[in-house]
């Protein structure tokens, strides 16, 4: 939901802003901009466009834009459609002021009505627009304590970047809600939504908290709380490389991350059995009921991982959307265990639902991936995949990587729980290490694969059935498929279909069905019987070799068998995965960046 970058340094700042706006693409992509301190004219020079990062880089090449100060942004449409008067930054009244910011603010009307009647006017249709006109009206003798009060005037969710002629040698950044991260650098600062954006600059960040406001020079970066009193802040240094967030030969992101995950898994493993003693496991004995929210693939990770606690742990478990738990009474106390899954660590919705379960004493768990994002820092206990960065975004590697951390999770609180033996625990961890082997036997049906895509890349519906432990499989492929081919897809317990989607099938419908070796085979087959007898096209993603099975696919997408069936919704995505990719570059589609999208969803 919008990305922002600034630079302050040595530098020319418009080559820096725009790689950071290219990073940070996933998170918007409808219009962009930035504006520059330019150096010799000591005014503000902004610069936008509508479309992408090239767009933009297109429309100012070979411009004289010399300054080494600025903030750009990059933005994912909430108030005003597309528009160059709609993409940021804005700049107030006399232009002494820029502003770049991602999020919402809620209270944007009245205040822009306020102004208004001072004789403001307003340019764009944004929310942003009037921070932009209130740091102009409540300039006294400093922007700091300008910012602080703005700060206590606006209301939402947000993170802000400032620049202004009255002070030119500093950024002021203000972080309520959404992502911002300060970059520290030698004779050079950076501030960004997210962490790609500066890493070919630096490894070393800060992490704002909410409510936080740094002040960045080219050789100091100061951190006050909303009272204006210093806070220290501890920066942090991350191991990922620039390679781990570029495309490394593949065509897209989303393939290098889905050829990635023999790597991911890998490392989530190994960072999994480096955090064994993660007081989690003390307190998962208190508990005695566990809800798992999160949004889109994270929850389709939350529906496998209730089946793993519910066996392993033995707690009753409620997986819930976060944007609905939210607003609904449960009831919950310090007996609860909220499991907060999010690839991003930044989604409104699952912050928000684990801030509000914490303050009515329920103890938070949560399962993200970067690092130092807001969801680890809100939760009580933290375990980390291992993904590096994801930019496609359809999550995929985050995905598997979600699942083996739910899996090694749940057998860990077992243990603890006195549920499994430690020789169980250990079998089951034998089996688990073969994981990367056997995602790595899937990806050389991608060939394959790809054939199938090509048969049916035209048709306007997809189904996807699954059982047991596979059925959020079927969910995760249909979402997949709708959201970068825009297919329309739906996912169905296969069982559940003779209630009411069975009515969809005719020999136009490929069905995806998921039908592992496991305990519910049979129970499959009857599934897949009844789709075949209404003539529609079965694609059977499987391990069986069973005659039968032959008989009633037009197509078979080959899976390794696994020893443990634990283990079939992780090697059975995989193919998925690699189906809605073809699917949509058949049809060329951007699959990184599919419309209407944001990799990062912090508005609810
Ligand atoms: C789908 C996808 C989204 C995210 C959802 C939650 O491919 O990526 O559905 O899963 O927006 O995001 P996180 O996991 O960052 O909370």
């Amino acid at each position: 939901m919008c990305g922002i970058v600034g630079y302050v340094g040595y530098r020319k700042a418009v080559p820096v802003l725009l790689h950071g706006l290219q990073r940070l693409e996933y998170r918007g992509y409808d219009s962009a901009g930035l504006a520059v301190l330019d150096e010799k004219s000591k005014k503000i020079i902004v610069e936008k466009q509508v479309g992408k990062i090239k767009d933009l880089q297109e429309y100012i090449w070979g411009k004289e834009i010399n300054g080494n100060i600025g903030i750009a942004h990059t933005r994912w449409a909430t108030h005003g459609p597309p528009s160059i008067e709609n993409a940021h930054p804005h700049t107030s009244k006399s232009e002494a002021f820029a502003v770049v910011h991602n999020g919402i603010i809620e209270n944007y009307a009245k205040l822009k009505d306020e102004l208004i009647k001072k004789g403001y006017q307003f340019k764009s249709q944004t929310d942003t627009e009037v921070i932009a006109h209130l740091l102009e009206e409540y300039y006294e003798k400093d922007l700091l304590t300008t910012v602080l009060k703005v700060a206590k005037m606006i209301e939402g969710a947000y993170a802000i970047g400032v620049i202004s002629t009255v002070e030119p040698d500093k950024i002021v950044a203000l972080r309520k809600g959404s992502p911002l991260v300060v970059g520290i650098g030698e004779g050079e600062n950076f501030i960004a939504s997210d962490i790609p954006a500066i890493l070919e600059y630096t490894k070393t960040f800060i992490a704002l908290d909410d409510e936080e406001i740094a002040v960045i020079t080219k050789d100091k970066v100061e951190v006050y709380d909303i009272n204006g009193n210093k806070v220290e802040k501890k920066p942090f240094t991350v191991k990922w490389d620039l390679a781990a967030a570029e495309k490394g030969g593949f065509k897209h992101f989303m393939l290098k991350e889905i050829y990635e995950q023999p790597k991911t898994i890998t490392d989530t493993i190994s960072g999994f059995f480096s955090d064994l003693n993660n007081p989690v496991y003390n307190e998962i004995k208190n508990i005695q009921n566990i809800v798992i929210i999160a949004c889109g693939t994270s929850y389709h990770a939350g529906l496998v991982g209730k089946f793993w606690i519910e066996k392993f742990v033995k707690i009753p478990t409620i997986v819930d959307y976060a944007s609905e738990f939210r607003y609904r009474d449960f009831p919950v106390n310090e007996k609860t265990l909220i499991i907060a899954i999010s690839q991003s660590g930044e989604t409104a919705d699952t912050r928000f639902s684990a801030i509000d379960a914490r303050k009515k004493s329920a103890k938070v768990l949560s399962i993200v991936n970067v690092v130092g994002s807001s969801l680890s820092r809100e939760s009580d206990f933290v375990i980390y995949t291992y993904c590096g960065p994801e930019i496609g975004v359809a999550a995929t590697k985050t995905f598997t990587a979600q699942l083996i951390t739910l899996l090694l999770f749940s057998l860990k609180a077992g243990l603890e729980r006195g549920n499994l033996t430690q020789e169980e625990f250990e079998k089951y961890y034998n089996d688990i290490i073969h994981l990367p082997h056997l995602v790595n036997e899937v990806l050389k049906q991608d060939k394959a694969i790809e054939e199938i895509s090509y048969k049916y890349h035209n048709v306007k519906d997809f189904l996807f059935l699954g059982r047991g432990l596979n059925y959020p499989i079927a969910l995760e492929g249909a979402l997949k498929l709708k959201e970068i081919s825009y297919i329309h897809a739906e996912g169905y317990p296969a069982g559940e279909m003779k209630h009411g989607p069975i009515a969809l099938i005719d020999e136009n419908l490929p069905v995806v069905c998921i039908v592992p070796k496991d305990s519910l085979y049979e129970k499959m087959i009857s599934n897949i019987q009844e789709v075949k007898a209404r003539k529609g096209i079965v694609i059977s993603v499987s391990d069986s070799q069973d005659s039968h099975l032959l008989s009633l696919s037009d197509n078979i997408i080959k899976i390794p068998s696994v020893e443990n069936e634990n283990l079939y919704p992780i090697v059975s995505v995989i193919p998925l995965q690699l189906l809605t990719y073809h699917i949509a570059t058949i049809l060329g589609k951007d699959v990184d960046q599919p419309r209407n999208l944001a990799k990062t969803v912090t508005v609810e």
